[in-house]
């Protein structure tokens, strides 16, 4: 998978399949499962590390989990979140932390958040010095505490027009990609239409040109956060709690372990 390949899927109409991970096993799972892209999100802030927002992630954390997804996955096109003010205050300082991510991970990109003047300088330095970037608009997390809470974005004309110049704006700043978060199935829709590169959506609809989703979200693993756009396509809190239930029984009642699950020996 290369930037041309997503670029060349979107032409011809094949949806991208992203998901979300951040350790070795389900990372080999996603490379043997043949998924197109792998995001670590800083997500990771709330599914893996129990933060409640995105904000407390540092880029060594991103760097670790990156690199144990990096062991699971080594052939599959795996993009970074930076994390929140690791970009965002300096062009000098975004360029020294994403380059750590590429030279520390071997990860193929890096993704940011925002479509500002600002932020299209960064990403304009940042893809000069040879560093692919994801964009990401509408709902950005990071944002968070500005925005007011996780809110669909482009119900209103106005909004809509800002969300479409935005993601022009990314484009042109040289992204390779956009992910649109809580958009409006039409303004995805518009946003897909006019731009050449390919759209990845969460929670905005089925006309992006792939989809993105929070991978213990999409297997269950976190079942009490449903939101309107999450299908959960496993059960896996439910078959955990079975098979922690089950261990605790078998061991108290001493059937656990067996005769098959212990050495013999004449000493
Ligand atoms: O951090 C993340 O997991 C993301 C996805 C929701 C796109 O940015």
């Amino acid at each position: 998978m290369t930037i041309q390949h997503l670029l060349g899927m979107k032409a011809r109409g094949e949806p991208i399949t992203v998901l979300t991970c951040y350790d070795f096993l389900f990372a080999r799972i996603l490379e043997e499962e043949g998924i197109d892209v792998i995001l670590v999100g800083d997500s990771l802030g709330q599914v893996v590390l129990g933060y409640d927002s995105t904000l407390p992630v540092t880029l060594d954390e991103m760097i670790s989990h990156t690199r144990a997804v990096r062991r699971g996955a080594p052939d599959t096109f795996t993009v970074v979140d930076l994390p929140f003010m690791t970009y965002q205050a300096s062009v000098a300082g975004a360029l020294e932390n994403a380059g750590r991510v590429m030279k520390e991970t071997g990860a193929h990109a890096v993704k940011v958040e925002g479509a500002d003047e600002g932020m299209c300088e960064t990403i304009r330095r940042l893809v000069g010095a040879g560093i692919p970037v994801m964009g990401h608009v509408g709902f950005v997390p990071q944002s968070v505490h500005t925005i007011g809470g996780s809110r669909v974005q482009g119900r209103s004309r106005e909004d809509a027009e800002r969300l479409l110049a935005e993601a022009r704006a990314l484009e042109a700043a040289g992204c390779f990609s956009v992910v649109l978060e809580l958009v409006t199935e039409t303004v995805a829709r518009r946003i897909t239409g006019e731009l050449a590169i390919p759209t990845i959506g969460i929670g905005a609809g089925v006309h992006c040109d792939g989809q993105v989703l929070v991978l213990p979200d999409a297997l269950g693993l976190n079942p009490t956060f449903q939101p309107r756009f999450l299908r959960r396509f496993a059960e896996l809190a439910e078959a955990g709690r079975d098979g922690v239930r089950a261990y605790i029984r078998e061991v108290r009642s001493g059937s656990y372990p067996g005769p098959e699950h212990t050495f013999g020996g004449r000493a």
